[in-house]
């Protein structure tokens, strides 16, 4: 044994459940490509076992943790710090182990999803309305990043309205945003339609109006899957423009996730097409929305 090599810099995914993920072979192919002497592993941990999980793999020397559902805002309450993106989406997916051993939470789903619909499908979203579909942690997690690429407009609709009232409270001195319930969604086309919903995990679509697709509509769902999500179904049946799902945004954090931790921002553009062809051939659940699996 060579007693001079030094083991790899310990990584994982922190969340429940963890199984699906795809972020081992997504942090692998990075590693690989930049020449990182790293490892990354799955902890499944449920809510109980969150906090005692994730401080035992970085007090055993662990360098980072990705988090996904559903501790995201647990992390945010387990760090000793955030950085400005993550205090705006109230959220962390990414912690970092700083050299004085205190822990840094970081967000990079908000920039992970503006670098897909921007660089990756580019889409110039300046003076365009936006209509956004959820007002959870995924809608949170975006609204910032969304907002300072000065759309025309950012309406949120909600099953309850409420939580998309208060979330455009929260983000109305960045921009022109506005709550709506799916019932009083103003019935116009919008340029960009995300659906930052839970919904696809139960099979189903929002009830929207289609009125909101017009030819140039584009929609993306943060959910990604082989095949269509009810949701793309949805839209390719009302005749949008174009129809995206979430692989691109959960290679985008990770690449942002990776940057952060290593200094190394990978390219992306091979392992997204791996992404595609693998999610052509497996059969999978569609995780949830905005996740960092
Ligand atoms: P996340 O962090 O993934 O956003 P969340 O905070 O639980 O998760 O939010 C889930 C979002 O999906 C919410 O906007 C939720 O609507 P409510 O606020 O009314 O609960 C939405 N959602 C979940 N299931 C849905 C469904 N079947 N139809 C429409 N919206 C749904």
């Amino acid at each position: 044994m060579n007693s001079s090599v030094a083991a790899p810099d310990r990584y994982a995914l922190i969340g429940h459940p963890v199984s699906h993920s795809w972020s081992p072979f997504i942090h692998g192919m990075f590693a690989r490509a930049t020449l990182q002497h790293m490892q990354y592993r799955l902890i499944d941990a449920d809510a109980e076992r969150f906090r005692a999980a994730a401080l035992e793999f970085l007090v055993q020397g662990g360098r980072g943790l990705n988090v996904t559902i559903p501790h995201k805002q647990a992390a945010a309450e387990l760090v000793n710090e955030m950085t400005p993106r993550a205090l705006i989406a109230g959220a962390v997916n990414t912690i970092s182990v700083m050299p004085d051993g205190e822990l840094r939470g970081d967000n990079t789903d908000g920039i992970g999803l503006i670098i897909d619909l921007t660089e990756n499908l580019k889409l110039a979203l300046e003076g365009k309305r936006i209509l956004i579909l959820g007002a959870g942690g995924a809608t949170r997690g975006v609204l910032g990043p969304l907002l300072a690429l000065k759309p025309a407009l950012v309406a949120i609709a909600n099953r309850t309205l409420e939580r998309a009232t208060q979330l455009a409270a929260t983000f109305s001195g960045r921009g022109a945003i506005i709550a709506c319930g799916f019932d009083s969604i103003e019935p116009a086309p919008f340029d960009l339609i995300v659906n930052a919903t839970a919904a696809s995990l139960e099979g189903a679509v929002p009830s929207i109006p289609g009125a909101v697709i017009g030819p140039d509509s584009v929609c993306y769902d943060m959910a990604y899957a082989p095949g269509e999500t009810p949701f793309t179904h949805w839209a390719a049946a009302h005749g949008a423009h174009a129809n995206h799902k979430g692989w691109g945004m959960l290679v985008e954090q990770a690449a942002e996730a990776f940057l952060v931790w290593r200094g190394v921002r990978p390219q992306t553009r091979h392992v997204l097409e791996l992404l595609a062809a693998k999610g052509r051939e497996l059969p999978r659940v569609t995780p949830a929305p905005g996740t960092s699996p």
